[in-house]
């Protein structure tokens, strides 16, 4: 008995992270759908194309999405992960999401992806738009301070030359971005469980979201019985 979840949520709330960890504990597949958002601004600079360009819109029709096994992101058989986390394309897909011609069209794809059980999406309009009828809606929130410490270590980590206050400001830009958006906005649903991992650990945030979907598995068991 396999269920879908959706875990939606704003920017370096650590989503992903969850997602992957949780996907591996309960055998099911992940797909950061960020990933492919990011996928289309790396496309936009690649051929030098504005967010709204009819043209840009024309290569994102014509690409291949895929994932890998290892959950990185293949533009027409290229593993480009390594290329979509920057800075600079952080703010890029955040304006390319806005364009609505972009959005169905990897809404579509992803519908695709997930069309049977056992899948778990992360990214803003899962649980609103993607999988509607996911059994586990997750909205997962952090505090700004938190987001961005959490992104300060990882851009450290890849030895990226950046300050607090800087990332600071430019998640609160993104999450304005993302909340006010026309198309789809980030948004809560009624129906989803809020994970606040501003204080959590990621193992506590995993098991969390473990317990609430083995308690649907369970109960789902036994109405089939
Ligand atoms: O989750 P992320 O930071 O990798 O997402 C990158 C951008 O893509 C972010 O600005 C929001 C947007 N996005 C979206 O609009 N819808 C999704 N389902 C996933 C991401």
């Amino acid at each position: 008995m396999k269920i879908n979840i959706a875990i939606d949520g704003p920017s370096a709330s650590g989503k992903s992270t969850i997602a992957k960890a949780l996907a591996k504990r309960l055998n099911y597949t992940h797909i950061d759908t960020g990933s492919m958002y990011r996928a289309c601004a790396y496309l936009a600079l690649k051929h030098d194309l504005r967010p709204n360009d009819e043209e840009l819109v024309d290569y994102v029709n014509k690409s291949q999405f895929e994932f890998n096994e290892n959950g990185h992101i293949l533009l027409n058989g290229k593993d480009i992960d390594s290329k979509i986390r920057s800075k600079h394309i952080d703010l890029l897909t955040s304006t390319i999401a806005q364009n609505q011609a972009i959005r169905s069209t990897l809404v579509r794809i992803q519908q695709q992806m997930a069309h049977t059980k056992g899948y778990i999406l992360d990214g803003r309009d899962i649980g609103s738009v993607v999988l509607k009828d996911a059994e586990l809606k997750v909205f997962q929130t952090a505090s700004i301070e938190s987001r961005a410490k959490r992104r300060l270590t990882e851009y450290q980590v890849k030895g990226i030359d950046v300050d607090y206050q800087t990332i600071y400001d430019e998640i609160k830009l993104r999450d304005l971005q993302d909340r006010s958006r026309e198309h789809s906005p980030l948004t809560q649903t009624e129906d989803a469980h809020v994970l606040d991992t501003s204080d959590l650990t990621i193992e506590q945030s995993v098991d969390q979201v473990y317990r609430w979907a083995m308690e649907l598995i369970e109960e789902r068991r036994d109405t089939n019985d």
